[in-house]
């Protein structure tokens, strides 16, 4: 991750740390009983050992193992990281697991979607249950802490690990993260809120600065964070930085997360992103992952270190019993002290899916975004031939599981590669879909499931009714070089020269049909308007159902709901921001200078057509919007400090000041949910984005029904953070416009909210 530096943390941001009086959460101040309690009876040397990771996995690092060889099965007999046991207070230890997908690097479990395949459901239900199964996975294997949600935004269309999360809006991700922790947390496990924070792109993850501006953190970055805390989310990883490291930043820890946040949970580095003893005590850090300094050096910045600290005074003995407090309040509010299983990671263990396989399925089926669907040629009636043509419709001949971390692209892309991943307990290849779900419409199949052998494309898909053609583009963690590709992408092209296999089968087939399973946005202009491109589907990365989310799209078992999770350009140098992959010898600086216009917020701003814009998606049938009516108000100008509305100490900054209501028909003639979209327009004197979401919601209606939607606003959703009084505030100036919409830019209904 990357260093954050402050432009204009002022006093007021200070001064609200002080007291920090934290949420009124009865959870955690029960947890907090308990823990104190049991803290009472520990020594020093006891309390650091909370603090401190023991790693099983020496040789493990993320920063200093540049090309990974590491195989499968490398951790299967112990967790990604470990806390050791305290016997007199019966505390049997943590066991800490990646990923955030599903429990990785063992066996019987399932591979889920990706983070951002939940978030193109735009459906809080699915990304709620989810986070239920997981958990389940999570804690049938043993598992105390699993490692996920990730919430760090899309900033970046080429960012290596912006799968993992839930795509470039920070309402969007807000939910996404609020629902997958209440999930993963209701059955017992603690969820990880991560990475704190700024950790935007891979390259150089460990050696940047992130630098960003006061407003643009609070509006956008924080902004899941603070929504993981509303959730009671267990524990924060801090990312990787340089200089002003992000472990051991005052300001973001001790300032923003717990100060302006309330957080009442503990702080773990990330892997090997520890770089001092009293510093990343005293500025909030409060365990050290996976334990030692460098990998197998057997010292750590914590453990004995820290009790030595403590003894010279460079550390006050009551931050220490901070830190182990917070570990073992976690602990406590999940329950773990009752009955939790032990770890069981290995061979022979648990088998944990359960029936998750069906709502896998569900999920890749209302994640799966229809992007062009000319002349109604989806879904297929009875084809009676269809020509699968790719590579990224097939199997991996070696298996899902053939490449350590996923770290190569052959066969149907469910996930990218790193840390992020799991293993499939199988993986629906396309082609076995299709090829079973054809034999309903009696529909002939011809494959050619090479990239690179146009003329076989070809002579697949000459003379069949229609051709569905796979491409993919794949990306991961820094560290694993996937095809040239270091973690973040070069561009934004298709894998395999996918452009060409397109081009290639519309050149002879007038029914082409392109299908991408991707982790991120692809440039498509090549081929987009080619006459015989008569549909696109995005499949996301949907994890090991890949093959039957998708025909329940194709044949209309399905009625397409999907929404992009970001937006689509026409050229990759309309997006505001790029990855940085220039070479520093001290810091690379990574200037957020964009601000707050990142994704459609941009293109919006600049007045630049998107290919596809955020928010949008097709469906089989047609949704009309009428009847908007807005009641409530704001006081014009009134104004909440951060820790107000980040602690929640006034929860009504969290109520709804302002209903917004409308009525939502299907006029088609198939039953289908809709996702209609709430964006405000602030007043212009504060410069936000034109259109900036505030609501969504997932409306199920069969042909003719209608249903009156509501969506609640609160005075938070309605402030923007003004910079010189450190509050959040409510323009004096000007009134805040609401548009209700199919996407980000399919306007249909307008309004006002009166500011009194
Ligand atoms: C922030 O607002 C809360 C709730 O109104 C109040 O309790 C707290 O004292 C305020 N903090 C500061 C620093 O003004
Ligand atoms: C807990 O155990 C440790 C080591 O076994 C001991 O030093 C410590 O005094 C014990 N604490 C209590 C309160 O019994
Ligand atoms: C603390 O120690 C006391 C005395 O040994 C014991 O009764 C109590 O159960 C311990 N508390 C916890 C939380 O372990
Ligand atoms: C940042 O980290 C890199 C790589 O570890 C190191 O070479 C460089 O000296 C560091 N720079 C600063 C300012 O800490
Ligand atoms: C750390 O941050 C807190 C909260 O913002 C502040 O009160 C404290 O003075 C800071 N400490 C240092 C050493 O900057
Ligand atoms: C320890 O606590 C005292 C009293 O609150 C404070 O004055 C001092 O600065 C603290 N020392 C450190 C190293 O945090
Ligand atoms: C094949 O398709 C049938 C009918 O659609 C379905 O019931 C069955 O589960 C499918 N088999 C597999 C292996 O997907
Ligand atoms: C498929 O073919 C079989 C045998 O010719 C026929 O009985 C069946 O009705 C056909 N099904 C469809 C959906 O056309
Ligand atoms: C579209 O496909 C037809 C075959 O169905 C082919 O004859 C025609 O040349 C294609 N059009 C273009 C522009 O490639
Ligand atoms: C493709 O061409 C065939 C033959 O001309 C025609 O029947 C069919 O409707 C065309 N399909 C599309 C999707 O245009
Ligand atoms: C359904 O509603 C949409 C949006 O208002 C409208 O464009 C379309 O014509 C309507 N369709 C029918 C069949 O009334
Ligand atoms: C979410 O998805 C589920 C499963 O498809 C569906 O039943 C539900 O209507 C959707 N919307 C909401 C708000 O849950």
């Amino acid at each position: 991750m990357a260093r954050v530096s402050l432009f204009s943390l002022t006093f007021a941001t200070l001064l609200s740390f002080v007291g920090a009086q934290r949420a009124a959460s009865t959870e955690w101040d029960a947890a907090y009983v308990k823990a104190e309690a049991a803290i009472a009876n520990l020594s020093l040397s006891e309390k650091v050992i909370l603090t401190t990771g023991v790693s099983g996995n020496p040789l493990y690092s993320t920063l200093f193992m540049p090309i990974r060889t590491i195989g499968e099965g490398y951790f299967s007999s112990s967790c990604t990281g470990n806390i050791a046991s305290i016997g007199n207070i019966s505390f049997p230890g943590i066991c800490l697991q990646d990923s955030a997908l599903g429990v990785k690097s063992t066996q019987g479990n399932s591979a889920f979607p990706a983070g951002i395949t939940v978030a193109a459901t735009w459906n809080r239900t699915l990304m709620y249950l989810r986070g239920v199964a997981m958990g389940e996975e999570f804690r049938g294997k043993g598992v105390n802490v699993q490692l996920g949600p990730y919430m760090n935004l899309m900033r970046l269309p080429a960012s290596g690990r912006a799968w993992e999360g839930f795509g470039a809006d920070p309402y969007l991700s807000g939910e996404g993260a609020y629902q997958s922790v209440l999930g993963i947390q209701s059955r017992g496990v603690q969820a990880v809120a991560k990475h704190f924070i700024n950790n935007e792109q891979e390259r150089s993850r460990a050696s940047s600065s992130s630098n960003v501006d006061d407003r643009t953190e609070h509006e956008l970055y924080l902004h899941p964070f603070l929504r993981s805390m509303q959730a009671n989310v267990a524990a924060v990883m801090c990312s990787y930085i340089n200089n002003s490291y992000a472990c051991e930043n005052n300001a973001t820890l001790n300032g923003y997360l717990k100060g302006e946040l309330g957080f009442r949970g503990w702080v773990m580095s990330d892997w090997y992103a520890t770089h001092s003893t009293a510093d990343a005590a005293n500025h909030g850090l409060d365990v050290t992952m996976p334990g030692d300094v460098l990998p197998g050096s057997g010292i750590s910045w914590f453990g004995e270190t820290l009790a030595i600290a403590v003894d010279v005074g460079t550390v006050n003995q009551s931050r220490v019993d901070d830190m182990a407090t917070r570990i073992l309040a976690a602990w406590y509010l999940l329950g773990q002290d009752q009955d939790y299983p032990t770890p069981n990671l290995g061979s022979g263990g648990p088998d944990v899916q359960g029936d998750h396989a069906s709502l896998i399925r569900t999920i890749d089926a209302a994640g799966t975004v229809l992007l062009k669907n000319d002349k109604g040629v989806l879904p297929l009636t009875a084809p009676r031939s269809i020509a699968v043509i790719g590579n990224g419709a097939g199997s991996n001949p070696s298996g899902p599981n053939a490449c350590a971390d996923r770290s190569c692209d052959d066969g149907v892309l469910g996930m990218g590669w790193g840390s992020g991943t799991a293993n499939y307990p199988y993986l629906i290849a396309p082609i076995d879909a299709i090829t079973n779900r054809s034999q309903t419409t009696n529909t002939t199949v011809v494959p050619s499931l090479s990239d690179s052998d146009l003329n076989a494309a070809a002579t697949a898909g000459t003379g069949t009714d229609v051709a569905l053609v796979f491409i993919t583009a794949d990306s991961g963690e820094f560290g694993y070089i996937v095809e040239w590709t270091d973690g973040d992408r070069n561009n934004l092209n298709a894998w395999h020269n996918g452009d060409d296999l397109v081009q290639k089968v519309a050149s002879v087939n007038n029914n082409t049909i392109v299908i991408v399973n991707t982790v991120g946005p692809i440039i498509v202009d090549a081929w987009i308007d080619h006459p015989n491109v008569t549909g696109l589907i995005w499949s996301g990365l949907p994890g090991q159902e890949a093959g039957n989310g998708l025909i329940d799209v194709l044949w209309g078992d399905y009625n397409p709901s999907g929404r992009l999770p970001y937006t689509i350009a026409k050229n990759q140098s309309d997006y505001p921001a790029q990855v940085n992959f220039n070479i520093s010898l001290t810091t690379l600086q990574i200037p957020y200078s964009e601000g707050l216009f990142i994704d459609y917020r941009h293109f919006d701003q600049a007045n630049i057509e998107p290919r596809y814009e955020f928010g949008f998606g097709l469906s089989y049938t047609t949704f009309d919007y009428s009847g908007i009516s807005v009641s409530g108000s704001v006081t014009s100008g009134s104004n909440y400090n951060a820790t107000a509305v980040g602690a929640s100490l006034d929860a009504s900054l969290h109520e709804s000041a302002v209903s917004v209501t409308f009525t939502l028909q299907n006029n088609g003639t198939v039953a289908g949910h809709e996702i209609p979209q709430l964006y405000v327009t602030f007043p212009s004197s504060l410069n936000e984005p034109p259109y900036v979401l505030k609501g969504f919601d997932s409306v199920f209606l069969v042909p003719g029904q209608f249903e009156q939607v509501t969506f609640n606003l609160s005075p938070y959703d309605l402030s923007y953070w003004n910079v010189e009084t450190q509050m959040w505030e409510v323009s004096s100036a000007g009134e805040i416009g609401v548009t209700i919409g199919a996407s980000s830019r399919d306007h249909r209904l307008f309004g006002q909210i009166t500011l009194q």
